[in-house]
């Protein structure tokens, strides 16, 4: 499908009201999901963003929405950091989210960082994904669904601009310098990320909202990438991060 057919752009207008969004989002895409084909197969996205949607997904009501033992948890990118670095997004969601609901532990996925290099990681991560997908080596597993932010230079994941996993086709999970940063990442790839069936990017604040504007008006910027081949975009976003779309972006909702 093109970007337009799969594309939804839903504003809310607040951060409050866009994390309420994310979190039935998750509830209701786990609960087709697993009706579907008995488990839900989600890729978490790091940042400060989503802590508060992780956050009210390990509460009432939405905890008791979902059957957390169908679940399978990996991440759509990592800093190559400890995982009890304060930098590291497994522990962030550990701490909001994972540690506090009955997901069985064998399907939490985070990425191996102690004692290994980011091109081995990197592999064994993309193993990893396709032994829970049991994807035939032709075949890109395809995600439930894939969280996903953006940063105010248009970054998804840890696809930044001007860096060499841009350009990965054929590997599902890169390990990726990110000079701006000086530091390590590893991130899923265009290929991986576009054979989701669900993407969606929870974006809010005024400081991002000249790239999301420009992101959707079709730049070349990592986040304008997001176009899943078969499955659909979903852009959540405040007021305040959607203040400078044009009215046609905006959905009817
Ligand atoms: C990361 C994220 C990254 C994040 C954006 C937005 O590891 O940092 O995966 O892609 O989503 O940088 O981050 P904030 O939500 O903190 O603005």
């Amino acid at each position: 499908m093109g970007l337009l057919v799969s594309r939804r752009i839903v504003v809310r207008k607040d951060a409050q009201a866009l994390q309420g969004e994310a979190v039935q989002l998750f509830v209701d895409t786990a609960r087709s999901a697993i009706k579907d084909h008995a488990t839900f197969r989600i890729a978490l996205s790091g940042g400060n963003t989503p802590r508060p949607v992780y956050e009210q997904l390990a509460s009432e009501p939405a905890c008791g929405q979902v059957d957390w033992s169908r679940v399978q948890v990996f991440f759509s990118d990592e800093r190559f950091v400890p995982p009890d670095s304060p930098e590291s997004n497994y522990r962030m969601a550990n701490d909001a989210l994972l540690s506090r609901v009955n997901i069985p532990a064998r399907f939490v996925h985070p990425v191996s960082t102690v004692d290994i290099s980011p091109e081995q990681s990197a592999s064994i991560y993309e193993e990893g994904i396709r032994r829970v997908f049991v994807a035939e080596l032709d075949r890109i597993p395809a995600f439930d669904l894939i969280l996903l932010g953006m940063g105010e230079d248009g970054h998804t994941a840890s696809l930044f601009p001007g860096t060499e996993g841009l350009k990965a086709q054929d590997q599902l999970v890169v390990a990726n310098h990110v000079p701006q940063l000086d530091s390590w990442r590893l991130t899923f790839t265009f290929p991986l990320i576009n054979a989701a069936h669900c993407v969606a990017f929870v974006v809010e604040g005024d400081a991002k909202a000249d790239r999301v504007a420009e992101v959707l008006a079709g730049s070349d910027l990592p986040a304008a990438r997001v176009d899943p081949t078969d499955g659909t975009v979903l852009w959540l976003l405040d007021e305040a991060a959607a203040a400078r779309l044009s009215p046609e972006f905006r959905s009817a909702s």
